[in-house]
């Protein structure tokens, strides 16, 4: 049976990697594939929510019944989310956010400068697109995730906390067959419950499809209680 725990829920999510042009030809980019945040777009569904899925370029196709708005740089994903925020009861920020884009975007292709070995390229940082959501006000219920290869609680525990997030996904992507572009991931939620006693619950191992399913079915009853709290 398909749990409808979230119906009459908007949910809103971004996914894939961010596209950072240089110059009309060029970009800077990640391997993110997009998966994850296919896959608990689709999980979000099938509970009931109303999705709306923001994606940096990926080639996967929209799942059914999703709203997908697509954007390429960090930038065009922050005023997707912006524009979303107001009507969303939960955020989950999914996306693989390039840190640092181009400081100047040229106009015209770069070109090779004879007798030069080197280019210098300067790079400023990107907006956070979770933390932002996280400070808005109203603010809905947000969701991050932390992929690390190492101390993979404390890191995840430190983002909860620094981004002011209700909870995070804490992901070992050291751990290989597992994580970007695999089709397997395991994961760890941790958030803050009422007396502020840490809340966690690990999620072993398993198929994309099934991870996003306990991944929403937590984020979820989570929301449900922060609303009774
Ligand atoms: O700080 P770090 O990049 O490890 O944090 C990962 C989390 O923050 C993910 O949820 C990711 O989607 C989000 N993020 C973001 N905007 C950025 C960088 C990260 O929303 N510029």
């Amino acid at each position: 049976a398909t749990a409808l725990d979230a119906l009459g829920l908007t949910i809103t999510l971004t996914a894939g990697p961010t596209r950072e042009p240089l110059d009309p030809v060029r970009y800077l980019t990640n391997h993110s594939s997009g998966k994850m945040g296919y896959a608990l777009a689709t999980a979000a569904a099938r509970h009931g929510a109303r999705v709306r899925l923001i994606s940096g370029p990926v080639s996967l196709a929209t799942p059914a019944g999703v709203e997908r708005i697509d954007v390429e740089s960090a930038s065009e994903m922050l005023e997707a989310a912006r524009q979303a925020i107001a009507d969303s009861d939960i955020f989950i920020g999914c996306a693989a956010v390039a840190d640092y884009r181009a400081e100047q975007y040229n106009e015209h292709k770069i070109k090779k400068t004879p007798g030069d070995e080197t280019l210098v390229l300067r790079l400023v940082k990107n907006p956070d697109i979770v933390a932002t959501m996280a400070s808005a006000e109203p603010r809905p219920f947000v969701v991050g995730f932390a992929a690390e290869t190492r101390d993979v609680e404390a890191y995840a525990r430190d983002k909860l906390e620094r981004k002011n997030l209700d909870m995070i996904v804490a992901n070992d992507v050291s751990q290989s067959g597992l994580g970007f572009g695999a089709d397997e991931n395991a994961a760890v939620l941790l958030w803050r419950d009422a007396d502020n006693e840490p809340g966690r619950l690990e999620l072993p191992p398993q198929s994309k499809a099934t991870l996003a399913d306990a991944i929403i079915a937590t984020v979820v009853a989570r929301f449900h209680a922060t609303q009774r709290e």
